[in-house]
């Protein structure tokens, strides 16, 4: 089975109407999407979903950062997904990003930086649970 990983087009994304752009792209890269809703993340949601990060000094800024408007979540799928994304979302540094990658192509600093992509199988299960029920992702595949 295609394994799944979550991706999140963070609020400098949308505010830049980079949404499309980024959603072309993943398509492009042979992501399925197996579900995606547009949300806006409270200080609660946000603080929780980073929660790894609590107590670092960048901490405070990103969950400011993550509920300046709404975002984008999608689960996605490929073979080796979760490895595969995060090489075309690129470091999260865009001056560090390789070329071609979504933050090198989009992303205006490492703090502001375009999307947000699960770093292991395991986070990416707990993550999809954190915005997905089981009943809303898709099963199978529908690329033509
Ligand atoms: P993400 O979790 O959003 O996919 O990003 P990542 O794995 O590439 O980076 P991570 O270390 O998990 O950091 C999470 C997000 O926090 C912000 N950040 N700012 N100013 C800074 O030094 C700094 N460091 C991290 C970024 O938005 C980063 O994506
Ligand atoms: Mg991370």
């Amino acid at each position: 089975m295609k394994e799944r990983t979550l991706a999140i087009l963070k609020p400098d994304c949308v505010q830049k109407r980079l949404t499309g752009k980024v959603i072309d792209h993943l398509l492009n890269k042979d992501f399925e999407i197996v579900c995606m809703k547009m949300t806006h993340l409270t200080p609660q949601t946000a603080g929780e979903f980073y929660a790894v990060h609590k107590g670092r000094p960048f901490y405070e800024e990103l969950v400011k950062f993550m509920t300046e408007s709404p975002v984008i979540v999608l689960a996605l799928q490929k073979e080796n997904a979760v490895a595969n994304l995060r090489e075309v979302i690129g470091n999260t540094d865009p001056a560090e990003a390789a070329e071609g990658t979504i933050r090198k192509l989009y992303a205006e600093s490492k703090g502001r930086n375009i999307i947000h992509a699960s770093d292991s199988p395991e986070n990416a299960r707990i993550e999809i649970s954190f915005f997905f029920s089981n009943k809303e992702l898709i099963e199978n595949g529908y690329f033509k």
